[in-house]
């Protein structure tokens, strides 16, 4: 861990090899390495001293998914939040971190009193995000949440997305609602940004020999964004030609907003499984 500040950061690490690294400022994961490869995407121009959000891992967002009254994506991922313990339990790491309102947050145009508590837990092939969400108001509140994943892929034109077939989509591209998704394996080869409602299962992302299974809990939805060749040029953190080695597949609550009264909590987040292929199978 470094010394304070945004900079500050936490890294686990399992007996068999895999880490994680994850950075106080937006309790953002910024690596996960399991199996003896990244899991995840980092822009090389990514800003890590806490000026601007982090341009790849997993940002959280919370309490706005896109624009709106809150800065975009909400205030979670540019706030210092509070490394609460780890710990290594057996074959496990896990990290606590905690974000709670404060005087910024409370003026903001989402006053509440609320806790975030994020566990991220570590084992050789997986790495389980939850977030819980707590309302310590004494009015109910709402909001949208996700968790903005980075994925780092080989090569974007052979990778693959599963689990999203007959799902409804909203194309911020190209400004449609309400189509349906027919490919069981989803490939990117443009500027996309699609919202996927009501995702019923297992969502795999794969290339190569590599493939990564994405199970979510309380988050119905799945974002799937590349920038592509354009966007990325318009991007001050994002190099190039990166956008050739990652896939945003962002699980969340963003379609419809997730309310809780006083004393209510959610649970919602993520767990990824390294599942690749043995050599015989390739
Ligand atoms: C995605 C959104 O989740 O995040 C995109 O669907 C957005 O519309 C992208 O461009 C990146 O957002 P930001 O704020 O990190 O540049």
């Amino acid at each position: 861990a470094g010394a304070d500040g945004a900079t500050e950061r936490v890294v686990l690490r399992c007996p068999d090899g895999a880490s994680a690294e994850v950075y106080l400022y937006g309790a953002t994961i910024t690596s996960w390495k399991s199996r003896g490869a990244e899991r995840l995407f980092v822009s090389a121009l990514a800003k890590l001293d806490g000026s601007r959000p982090i341009r790849g891992g997993i940002p959280l967002v919370f309490p706005q998914f896109g624009p709106g009254e809150l800065p975009q994506h909400g205030f979670a991922r540019t706030r210092k939040w509070e490394l609460v313990s780890t710990e290594a339990r057996g074959i496990s790491a896990v990290a606590n971190l905690e974000l709670r309102d404060d005087e910024t947050t409370r003026a903001s145009a989402w006053p509440y009193a609320f806790s975030l508590r994020y566990t991220i837990t570590l084992t050789a092939t997986t790495l389980s995000a939850i977030m819980k969400i707590e309302n310590f108001d004494d009015r109910e509140f709402s909001f949208t949440a996700l968790q903005h994943t980075y994925f780092g892929v080989p090569d974007i034109a052979a990778t693959t997305v599963t689990g999203l077939d007959g799902c409804v989509y909203a194309d911020k591209v190209r400004g449609t609602t309400g189509t349906t998704e027919d490919r069981a394996q989803v490939t990117v080869a443009a500027n996309e940004d699609r919202v996927y409602a009501d995702v019923p299962g297992i969502v795999t992302v794969a290339c190569g020999n590599q493939r990564v299974r994405i199970q979510r809990f309380n988050f119905k939805d799945i974002v799937l964004w590349n920038p592509w060749a354009a966007k990325a040029a318009e991007m001050s953190d994002f190099g190039d030609s990166e956008y050739k080695n990652m896939i945003c597949v962002e699980p969340g609550a963003v379609v419809e907003r997730v309310t809780l009264r006083p004393a209510q909590m959610l649970s919602c987040g993520q767990l990824l499984t390294v599942e690749d292929a043995a050599d015989a199978e390739l």
